[in-house]
């Protein structure tokens, strides 16, 4: 692989589809190899603009202004960080041959929608999920519930993130109210929901898993220790590295991501969701791109999750190892607001081992992730201790 210098002719260019925070700390350890980084989101100022050699505003699921974008940045690199994107125009694209879309097309294709993960995983590589159905009306819900898969059990849109239109349902008098929320909550209305029976798990993990070439320039599968997580309402608070587990959980877990992001195929970092109780592992989701949970890495690793996405896209090699036990604990707006401030720092970063990362977001929603806590410690316990300390410590207050 050989590398550019940005902003000249020969540089090597990559372009981020979404711009979040996630999108921003891969623009910078993209730009620590000298690659020029191309931000787009559908807002101005989005975190990843801030740190971009050049950013664009366009509404990403419209597949005349992706391709109109591309045709004038000439990418070597398409990169997309969300799932709300045209991902027919980056097919299209793949197959013209001029650029990489990580780690491929099809990858963007299958996972923005849950029916094409789910039915590859389940029904193709027959590796245990829990029972699920797809629902194209009420009366197809309530039939699938009836029929098998029964209470509890979630309903959430095919196209959704972040626990968007999601819920769990506990008695059939909450089920109407359900299909309700995933048909208006979704991102795009697919005219379908997934309902899935409740897996009771003991914890869950997000195994990063990352395919890279090796010195010989060979395909290989590198995972990060197993990263633990606590949900709300379909999404992170808090996730810590390393998970403890079952040697044979752990086993398992790694033999599922292995067949599932071999499967999926391209170079890159791929965050899999795994439910865990006892020795028994359940595929949830695949994100073919770095995970929110995994954040934590910035502080355990030293090469973060961003850094592997990047290194294993430009084809260079990458490690894995844990270096210290940490945990992240996630800073929320708590306000609707724009132009918010942040107060609390200096007593939170006197936290032994501590970093805040603060995302650069113009406009503060009650639940929306303004920034991070990290801490690492020699034991999970307490890093997760001191994370928590540290994010409660950063308050969040209206501009004056
Ligand atoms: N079948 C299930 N059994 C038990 N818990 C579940 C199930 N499905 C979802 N959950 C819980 O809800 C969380 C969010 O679900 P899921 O990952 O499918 O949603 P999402 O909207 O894609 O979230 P994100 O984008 O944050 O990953 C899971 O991490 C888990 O805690
Ligand atoms: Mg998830």
């Amino acid at each position: 692989m050989t590398l550019g210098s940005p902003l000249t002719g020969n540089a090597t260019r990559a372009l981020l589809l979404g711009s979040g925070e996630l999108g921003k700390e891969l623009a910078i350890s993209l730009q620590r190899y000298g690659v020029e980084v191309i931000a787009v989101d559908r807002y101005p100022n989005a975190p990843a603009h801030q740190v971009a050699h050049r950013s664009y505003v366009i509404d990403m699921t419209d597949p005349v202004a992706v391709k109109k974008l591309i045709a004038l940045e000439h990418p070597h690199f398409i990169i997309p960080e969300i799932e709300a994107i045209a991902t027919a125009a980056l097919a299209d694209i793949e197959a013209e041959g001029q650029c990489t879309v990580v780690p491929n097309a099809r990858a963007i294709q299958l996972t923005m929608n849950r029916e094409g993960i789910r039915t590859l995983v389940a029904k193709q590589l027959n590796i245990p999920t829990s029972n699920y159905a797809f629902a194209q009306s009420f009366e197809e819900l309530q039939a699938a519930v009836d029929s098998g898969i029964g209470y509890p059990c979630f309903i959430k849109p095919t196209m959704s993130s972040s626990g968007k239109g999601q819920s769990m349902v506990k008695s059939p008098d909450q089920l109407k109210s359900a299909w309700d929320y995933a048909k208006s909550s979704g991102r795009v209305d697919t005219g379908k929901v997934i309902v899935e029976a409740k897996i009771d798990f003991d914890f869950e993990i997000t195994l990063l898993t990352v395919r890279a070439l090796d010195e010989k320039g060979v395909a290989q599968t590198y995972f990060c220790a197993p990263i633990g997580h606590r949900q709300e309402n379909g999404d992170y608070r808090e996730s810590w590295q390393p998970q403890a587990m079952s040697p044979a959980s752990l086993l398992l877990s790694q033999d599922i991501a292995f067949k599932v992001t071999h499967e999926i195929g391209g170079l890159g970092l791929f965050g899999v969701e795994l439910f865990i109780k006892g020795d028994d592992v359940w595929f949830s989701e695949v994100s073919p791109r770095p995970h929110d949970t995994g954040m934590v890495t910035m502080i355990t690793q030293k090469q973060s999750e961003f850094d592997l996405h990047a290194r294993a896209i430009l084809g260079l090699p990458v490690n894995t190892d844990l270096q210290r036990a940490g945990a992240s604990a996630v800073i929320l707006g708590g306000i609707n607001a724009k132009g918010v401030v942040f107060k609390g720092l200096a007593q939170a970063l006197v936290v032994p081992d501590s970093e805040v990362r603060l995302f650069g977001k113009p406009e503060a929603f009650v639940n929306r992730r303004m920034g991070v806590a990290l801490a690492s410690a020699d034991s999970v316990d307490e890093a997760r201790h001191k994370a928590t300390k540290v994010a409660s410590l950063v308050v969040v207050k209206p501009a004056i």
